[in-house]
C-alpha cells in the first residue's frame, strides 16, 4: 500500500513515500538492509558530534529475542508490531560527551538519526514504524542498559503487508489518508504565529 504525501512543494522520493504502515508481510529483511538503515542513521547530524545514538536490533531470525522485543512494546503496539520481522529500539546515551556534562541534546539527535532510518528504509522499499509505546523498563532490564542510556522510541520495519491482515480497527487507520497542517501554522517570520511570507 502506498500513501505518499500531497505536498504543498517539491520533496525527495523517499520522503514523499514514506508513512508508518502497521501491516507487515510475512518475510525476513536481509541483514544488510537493516545496516544500510542503521548507516543512515549513523550518519546523521548531532550536537558536538556527540552521536548519542543506541539501537537494539531484534530480527525474527533470533525467534526468542524478538520475542523479547516484542514484549517490551507496550499493549497497543504489541498487536500489530509484533509481525514486523525487525524491532529496533532506539536509545539515547546521554554520558558526558566533550563537554563533560550530560548531553542535553542527546533525545534531539536520536530523533534526526531515527528520521533518517526512516526514510533510508524507505528509499530500499522496506515499511518502518516508529513508535513511542514502549516499556522502557524492560527494555532497560532485558538488554542491561546502564543508567545513561535511555531507551526512548522503537522502529517496527519489515516489508509492506497487506492491511486486509490486520484487526477491523487498524485497518481503518491504515488506510485512512495521511494528514497535515499547513505551512502557515507554523512557520513564522518576524514575529510568533505571523505566517513567513517567502
Ligand atoms: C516519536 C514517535 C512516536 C510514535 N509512537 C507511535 C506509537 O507508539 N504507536 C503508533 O502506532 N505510531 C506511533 N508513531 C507514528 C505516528 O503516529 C505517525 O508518524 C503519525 O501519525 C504520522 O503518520 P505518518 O508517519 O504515516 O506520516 C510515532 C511516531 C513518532 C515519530
Amino acid at each position: 500500500m502506498e500513501k505518499p504525501a500531497t505536498a504543498d512543494f517539491p520533496l525527495l522520493d523517499a520522503i514523499a513515500r514514506r508513512w508508518s504502515p502497521r501491516a507487515f508481510a510475512d518475510r525476513p529483511v536481509d541483514a544488510a538492509l537493516v545496516r544500510s538503515c542503521l548507516e543512515a542513521a549513523r550518519w546523521a547530524p548531532s550536537a558536538m558530534n556527540g552521536q548519542p545514538w543506541v539501537f537494539l536490533v531484534a530480527s525474527r531470525q533470533d525467534a526468542n529475542l524478538h520475542a523479547r522485543a516484542v514484549d517490551a512494546l507496550a499493549e497497543g503496539n504489541r498487536r500489530w508490531a509484533a509481525a514486523a520481522p525487525v524491532l529496533i529500539f532506539v536509545c539515547a546515551n546521554t554520558a558526558p560527551a566533550l563537554g563533560g556534562k550530560p548531553n542535553p541534546y542527546a533525545r534531539h539527535d536520536i530523533g534526526i538519526a531515527l528520521g533518517l532510518f526512516v526514510v533510508q528504509a524507505t528509499a530500499l522499499g522496506l515499511g518502518a514504524h516508529p513508535m513511542a509505546g514502549i516499556r522502557p523498563e524492560a527494555v532497560r532490564a532485558g538488554w542491561g542498559l546502564p543508567e545513561h542510556v535511555e531507551p526512548w522510541t522503537a522502529i517496527a520495519l519489515g516489508w509492506p503487508g497487506d492491511p486486509a491482515s490486520l484487526p477491523d480497527d487498524l485497518r481503518v487507520r491504515e488506510e485512512a489518508p495521511r494528514e497535515r497542517q499547513p505551512q502557515a501554522a507554523f512557520v513564522f517570520g518576524g514575529r510568533y504565529g505571523e505566517p513567513w511570507k517567502g
